[in-house]
């Protein structure tokens, strides 16, 4: 009888969740990966209440026990995770959990990086500052995680255009909509070896 290995991703957020619900819609049945676990930096974020529907455990902290302690590290490291995936989470990841999983740790950015990322760029700050700009292009980055904020390298971009008529609202309902219809095959992606 052949065996398949399960394949582990782990979820970091800290907000509404939609990502992370697609995410879990998506490999609900997969064969070979298993969505096991969420870590959220706030006891009142909505996405806790999506990972309980799906039976996901979680692990909750404070900013405080991210940096300074090694509460999330250590967790971490039993559960052994084949990717963490950063699901709509807005704290830096510190240094003593990127060097520990350096390619092992991705990202979704709501703009083209290097635009518009760092310290401040999130939600609908970026979209604000994408039509102050004037972008003709804005769109959406998964990248891999290292310990300079929105910098590590670039995995997969998807552009769309701004219109004119856009609000910031609009612009962001669009691109969550492009998050959600490719972080999850760009996830089976990575875990699938690049196939
Ligand atoms: C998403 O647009 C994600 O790209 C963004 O937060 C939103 C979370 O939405 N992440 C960042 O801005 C990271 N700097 P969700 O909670 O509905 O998935």
């Amino acid at each position: 009888m052949s065996h398949k290995k399960h394949k582990k991703v782990v979820l970091f957020a800290s907000g509404s969740g939609s990502n992370v619900q697609k995410i879990c819609e998506y490999f609900q049945n997969h064969q070979i990966i298993k969505v096991t676990h969420l870590y959220c930096n706030s006891s009142k974020a909505r996405v806790l209440e999506k990972a309980k529907a799906f039976g996901i455990d979680y692990t909750l902290f404070n900013k405080a026990e991210l940096l300074d302690s090694d509460k999330v590290l250590e967790n971490l490291l039993k559960t052994r995770p084949d990717l963490i995936v950063l699901a709509g989470f807005l704290l830096k990841i510190p240094k003593k959990i990127t060097e520990k999983f350096s390619n092992k740790i991705i990202n979704i950015h709501p703009a083209l990086l290097p635009k518009f990322g760092g310290r401040g760029m999130f939600g609908i700050n970026i979209h604000k500052a994408v039509i102050d700009k004037k972008e003709k292009r804005t769109g959406i980055s998964i990248h891999y995680v290292n310990e300079k904020y929105d910098q590590g390298a670039n995995i997969f971009q998807k552009e769309i255009s701004v219109k004119e008529s856009d609000t910031p609202q609009t612009l962001s309902k669009r691109v969550l909509k492009i998050e959600h219809e490719y972080f999850s095959k760009t996830i089976e992606k990575i875990l699938n070896g690049g196939k």
